[in-house]
């Protein structure tokens, strides 16, 4: 009984969603979304569970977020998985979270290729585990086909790190003479940044209530969209990244004019 009452409301619910996808649809979306996630270990703190517990389950939120995303047409997802100053957690919390894409990869790759999700990844990967960094590599490799939605992870990615890589990057082809400094551009910089080949973020969002960017595409950012929800990550459904598009189609992108129109 309880059963096919829970049954009678997941297809409610799946219904209400799939009308919430079609109406923001019809309306411009973002093509790239950027996600700081969040409260995971609030999360499991307001259920005295170990903070590792919320990891797992923002893990999952990560798949249901990509498939709504997906279905909405945004052309790439970039999600903060790990940043540079996130090896100063405990180290079991530091084991579990790099434990986290292989376990995330083996569980849903096939579902990712089977709806054309390209999987790439930002941040310093010579310095993660082989493990993760195996399990990454084998995404990338096994996608790097699809040309549907990327799904960009940020792994060991810190913003500062990236424009001081990309600096000296140009720094040393100034010295041997392939680029002038005259011909260093905003253009010449994004090429020379992780992000090269992805758009910019329209729409960045951060869960959980914090309002900071903690060292995020700092320079990728500069003309986005902010949106800083009370939602904790673990909680965060397709109706939250529904409402948060919604929010965003109604906002005004000026870039600097003052007509109001892109
Ligand atoms: C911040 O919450 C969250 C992280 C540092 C890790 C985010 C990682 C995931 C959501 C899973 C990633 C999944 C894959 C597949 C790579 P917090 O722990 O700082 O939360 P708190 O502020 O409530 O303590």
């Amino acid at each position: 009984m309880l059963n096919k009452l829970m049954r009678k409301k997941n297809v409610a619910t799946n219904k209400l969603l799939d009308e919430e996808v079609a109406n923001v649809k019809s309306k411009k979306i973002p093509a790239h979304v950027a996600i700081i996630m969040d409260g995971n270990g609030r999360w499991a703190k307001k259920r005295n569970l170990p903070r590792v517990a919320g990891h797992h389950e923002g893990m999952k939120t990560v798949r249901e977020i990509a498939r709504i995303a997906n279905r909405l047409g945004v052309k790439v997802l970039t999600l903060y998985a790990f940043s540079t100053e996130n090896w100063k957690r405990p180290k079991l919390e530091v084991d579990f979270l790099m434990r986290l894409p292989g376990e995330f990869l083996s569980t849903y790759l096939t579902e990712l290729i089977e709806e054309n999700v390209r999987v790439e990844m930002i941040g310093d990967l010579s310095l993660l585990p082989n493990h993760t960094k195996k399990a990454i590599q084998k995404a990338i490799e096994a996608t790097k086909e699809n040309d549907g939605m990327v799904l960009n992870f940020a792994m060991n990615y810190g913003s500062r790190s990236e424009i001081v890589r990309c600096t000296q990057e140009l720094v040393k082809k100034a010295a041997k003479g392939e680029i002038h400094w005259e011909d260093i551009n905003e253009e010449v910089i994004n090429t020379h940044l992780m992000t090269a080949h992805l758009p910019e973020p329209d729409l960045l969002i951060r869960t959980s209530g914090e309002v900071r960017l903690s060292n995020f595409m700092l320079w990728q950012l500069a003309y986005a969209e902010f949106s800083f929800t009370d939602v904790l990550w673990p909680d965060f459904d397709g109706h939250c990244l529904v409402k948060e598009i919604k929010e965003f189609q109604s906002r005004n992108r000026r870039f600097g004019s003052v007509e109001g129109e892109e």
